[in-house]
């Protein structure tokens, strides 16, 4: 293999890429480098005229169009698939980014285990999991009636080992890590051996979530919690969404055709790290 065949696998001209959660933190970082590469990119949102403002700022080889569907709705998936067909004809891969927490999914010192609200475990879980199992369903087919295709899932380092008070989503991120498995092997066997699908899991990224748990609001300095995460980071800082890309774009070109049912961490070596 030449240097040209290797740049070719990461040309994603006439490539339709599916994306929930296109619009977040990091998922837009990722859309932008999808355009860059020459695909067209279907970003799923909830609201469309924000999600198509955000997008009309994306310039690139490629074009990325905004249709509104929220991941949790498996009628408002079926919609958007259509119109997704319409505009674009085909879907080659799709990304499962839509994802997050909710603060009374997590203990506090005023929220113990045993009152976390019922509607919030619902939320994380519907968000999270079946926001991830639902897009499948419906975009997966297109896959398995053409045969091939990608599918990348967005977890997290808590889905492999819980972080403290953050019950739900690292339960709810555990299930995202084993519906890729179990996802990655049914669609081989029962469909094609041309259909992928893996995760990514992402590790510490200073975001407009967490940011005031990490850093002190008013002196920007790290917080207890943010001086733990550190510590236990080899690589000493947070991520940066620019971090996930290599990962992203390889995990969704044939550069890793060979690789299916797998979640890559993306976390400057904290899941290596056994803290001593
Ligand atoms: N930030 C981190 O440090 C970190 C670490 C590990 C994993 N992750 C995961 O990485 C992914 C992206 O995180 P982020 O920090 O970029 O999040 P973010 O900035 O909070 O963005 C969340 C995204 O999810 C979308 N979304 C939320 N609920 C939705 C629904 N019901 N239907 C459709 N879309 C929905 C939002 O879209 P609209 O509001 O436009 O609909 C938005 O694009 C998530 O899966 C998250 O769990 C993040």
């Amino acid at each position: 293999m030449d240097s040209a065949e290797l740049t070719r696998m990461y040309d994603f001209k006439g490539r339709t890429v599916v994306f929930t959660g296109g619009t977040g933190v990091l998922g837009r970082v990722m859309v932008r480098a999808l355009t860059g590469c020459g695909a067209g990119v279907a970003v799923i949102a909830r609201d469309r005229g924000r999600a198509a403002s955000l997008l009309s700022e994306m310039k690139g080889a490629g074009r990325a169009v905004a249709f509104e569907g929220d991941a949790t709705r498996r009628e408002d998936l079926e919609r958007a698939a259509r119109e997704v067909a319409e505009e674009f004809g085909h879907v080659d891969c799709l990304v499962n980014g839509a994802g997050g927490n909710h603060p009374q999914a997590t203990t506090r010192p005023d929220l113990s285990f045993f009152d976390l609200p019922e509607e919030a475990l619902r939320f994380v879980f519907d968000l999270n999991l079946l926001g991830t199992i639902f897009p499948s369903q419906v975009f997966g087919r297109l896959l398995a009636e053409r045969g091939e295709g990608v599918i990348l899932n967005v977890s997290s380092m808590s889905a492999v080992r819980p972080l403290t008070r953050v019950l739900t989503y690292s339960a709810a991120k555990a299930g995202v890590n084993s519906f890729t498995q179990w996802l990655a092997v049914h669609l081989a066997t029962e469909y094609s051996p041309r259909i992928r699908v893996n995760a990514v899991a992402p590790g510490f990224f200073l975001t407009e979530q967490n940011r005031f748990l990490l850093t002190d609001e008013e002196t920007g300095e790290l917080t207890a919690r943010g001086q733990s995460i550190i510590a236990h980071t080899p690589m000493r800082r947070f991520g940066e969404p620019e971090d996930l890309l290599g990962t992203v774009l390889w995990l969704l070109s044939p550069a890793s055709a060979f690789i299916t049912g797998i979640v890559v961490p993306v976390d400057g070596g904290f899941s290596a790290f056994g803290g001593v």
